[in-house]
């Protein structure tokens, strides 16, 4: 990649347990975290006066101004940038987008001390390796046993906000995850996986429930070991053995359900078999 170029990665929850809230409403959280490598593309150029030009898939109505959170990691960097980013993630979908496109931004200009300004999924953005996420997403760990995994991520094009979903969980205060165990095999690391939770799966579900219709038909597809959502939703994604199985498995879905965003990808973290 061009060092003027920036890649914003899907975020990944494989698990979101939410542990408490804090006096200020924000939640305290207990995340493992991946990222895709699929995910928003965005170019820099050295300007004398702000600028920002969305386009892609999803660019539609995405703010070309102070309200992005691009723009706004630029400014609170000091930085006067033209800004050009495509699109290719659904946004408000539970896999990072804005924050994503933002710790982007703050990685061109190193300025990662600015990321928790901006949003509490900022920070662990920066960075493209597994991390559990603690504390309302400020306190990071790397967690370097986490396999590399192939999976198919399906958002049935509705939007659940945040705010929304997080109100809708009636009970704040679930275990969070124990200590991270060193896995030996991807097996091992799914049977452990299948044990935890995303706190927000449910509340979400409450809100759209197509939510659950998506976890149906990923759970039913050939090959899928596991199938869960990501932060807050919609976005939900299985897990398959092979990238072969996670190929056909996509194909069937956007097959069957032509109004999905479907994909592919596989995730960052160590090679295991
Ligand atoms: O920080 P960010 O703007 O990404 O968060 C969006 C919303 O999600 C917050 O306004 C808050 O309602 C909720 N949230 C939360 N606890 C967190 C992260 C987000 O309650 N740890």
């Amino acid at each position: 990649m061009a060092t003027n170029e920036g890649f914003a990665p899907a975020k990944i929850n494989l698990t979101l347990h939410v542990t408490g809230q804090r006096a200020d409403g924000y939640h305290l959280l207990d995340s493992l975290v991946v990222f895709a490598n699929i995910g928003d593309r965005l170019w820099f150029e050295p300007a004398d006066t702000m600028s920002l030009a969305v386009s892609g898939p999803f660019g539609a109505g995405v703010p070309e101004d102070n309200r992005n959170l691009v723009w706004r990691a630029a400014e609170l960097a000091g930085a006067t940038l033209g800004i050009r980013l495509a699109k290719h993630l659904p946004h408000g979908a539970g896999i990072g987008g804005g924050s994503s496109d933002a710790a982007a931004v703050l990685r061109f200009l190193n300025a990662s001390e600015q990321a928790a300004k901006l949003g509490a999924d900022v920070p662990v953005c920066l960075s493209s390796s597994p991390q559990r996420m603690q504390g309302i997403g400020e306190q990071l760990t790397t967690a370097p046993s986490v396999p590399a995994l192939h999976l198919v991520l399906v958002n049935p094009q509705v939007h659940v906000a945040t705010p929304e979903v997080f109100k809708a969980l009636k009970d704040k205060s679930n275990s969070g995850m124990s200590d991270l165990p060193d896995w030996k095999s991807t097996g091992e690391f799914v049977t452990w996986l299948q044990a935890q939770r995303n706190d927000l799966q449910a509340p979400a579900m409450s809100m759209a429930p197509v939510i659950g219709t998506c976890l149906q038909a990923l759970n039913t597809s050939r090959g899928c070991v596991m199938a869960r959502m990501s932060g807050s939703g919609a976005t939900c994604f299985g897990i398959y053995h092979t990238g072969t199985q996670a190929r056909l498995a996509a194909k069937s879905l956007a097959a069957a359900n032509p109004g999905w965003w479907v994909k592919r990808t596989r995730t960052t973290g160590r090679d295991l078999s």
